[in-house]
């Protein structure tokens, strides 16, 4: 495996099973992924639930062996020294973990007690990080009293007591509200900022990797789909995209009828209940528009918003696998916090 000072990450062709059980088939979460991390940045996880992102947190974290392939995390192989990697890593998994009935300031002095911390500096260590995250006026009550936001920043807070170099978020802002989820991002672009952590964040929502990400791995189906920055990403697409939303369709039809339709390139028509979306790239947004408007109204499809825009990370998911991300019958996975199938919140994110 390549040595190499400035990655905080390299996993090599990670492969996981979970064997079935009962009536359950075995489940392959991680089908061959590979990709490294560079150190002190945010690094983003993306994909639709099911994806495997927990799955890779987990084997990162030494939380999960793989059933093959290999992974080192600052340095450290996770199979062959996994208290080195666990000395290095802070981790907040999906679900809180923190205690409610104990008071903020005793969350986190327990939190430095466990990572053999002595008892002064884990005190003065608590203090510190909630003032850092915001929490100092907060410190004495119990967390049960905390909103979501409050509680998982302070989720947060505990995994840095031991001054981890490497800090795993998975799903750090699924179920919080708009305000508490930029609170939340501000945080973490300040952790990487001045504490030169590196941060790997797991998400479904491509709004939160594209503001927070320096760079992104696009997953599903347990592989790697294309890694980069979210501008790079975007700028390889070139041209514009255009998305009509569709009424009730048939998507046989739409495809026949927007066949003809000159310069349009990847186009996929998806349809989940009663609604749909057609989905195209063009170089000539405002020609194509106009012909595909035409093209509908010819063939007597009804539909409502049409838009073209700059691509999206939405685009750069749907070149490379060829439907949408929200598409319902790839996102029914049972490990994300978000409704499966709930196509509209997993493409808009926070702005929804
Ligand atoms: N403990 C487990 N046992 C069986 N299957 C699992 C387990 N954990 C996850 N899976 C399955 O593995 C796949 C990947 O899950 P996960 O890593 O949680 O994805 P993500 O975090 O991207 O939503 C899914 O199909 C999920 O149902
Ligand atoms: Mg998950």
């Amino acid at each position: 495996m390549p040595e190499n000072q400035n990655l905080a990450i390299v996993a090599e062709d990670l492969v996981k099973i979970y064997p079935g059980r009962a009536r359950k088939p075995a489940v392959r979460a991680l089908d061959g992924l590979s990709f490294t991390v560079p150190a002190g940045r945010v690094f983003g996880l993306l994909g639709p639930n099911g994806a495997g992102k927990s799955t890779t947190t987990k084997i990162l974290t030494t939380l999960s062996k793989p059933t093959s392939g290999a992974a080192r995390v600052s340095g450290h192989d996770v199979l062959r020294a996994p208290d080195a990697v666990r000395a290095a890593i802070g981790y907040v998994s999906q679900g809180s973990s923190t205690d409610p009935v104990l008071t903020a300031t005793e969350n986190l002095e327990i939190a430095g007690r466990l990572r053999g911390i002595g008892s002064g500096d884990a005190r003065r260590r608590a203090a510190r990080l909630l003032d850092d995250f915001g929490l100092a006026e907060a410190s004495r009550r119990p967390v049960s009293t905390f909103s979501g936001g409050m509680r998982r920043r302070l989720d947060v807070a505990a995994a840095l007591v031991h001054r981890p170099r490497v800090l795993f978020l998975d799903e750090p802002t699924t179920g919080l509200d708009p305000e508490a989820r930029a609170a939340m991002w501000s945080e973490i672009r300040r952790l990487s900022g001045e504490e030169a952590l590196t941060v790997v964040l797991t998400t479904h929502y491509m709004e939160e990797a594209d503001r927070l990400a320096d760079e992104l791995l696009l997953v599903n189906g347990g592989r790697a789909v294309v890694q980069g920055t979210p501008e790079a990403l975007k700028e390889a697409l070139h041209g514009d995209s255009i998305r009509v939303s569709l009424v009730e369709p048939d998507p046989a039809a739409v495809r026949a009828a927007v066949a003809r339709v000159a310069g349009l390139r990847d186009v996929v028509v998806e349809a989940s209940g009663t609604d749909g979306v057609l989905a195209a790239r063009t170089d000539d947004a405002s020609g194509a528009v106009g012909a595909v408007i035409a093209a509908l109204d010819a063939a007597g499809i009804r539909y409502g918003q049409v838009a073209a825009s700059h691509p999206t990370l939405d685009d750069v998911y749907l070149h490379f696998v060829g439907h949408t991300f929200g598409d319902p019958s790839t996102s029914s996975g049972a490990g994300g916090g978000a409704t499966a199938g709930d196509a509209d919140t997993i493409t808009t994110g926070a702005a929804a």
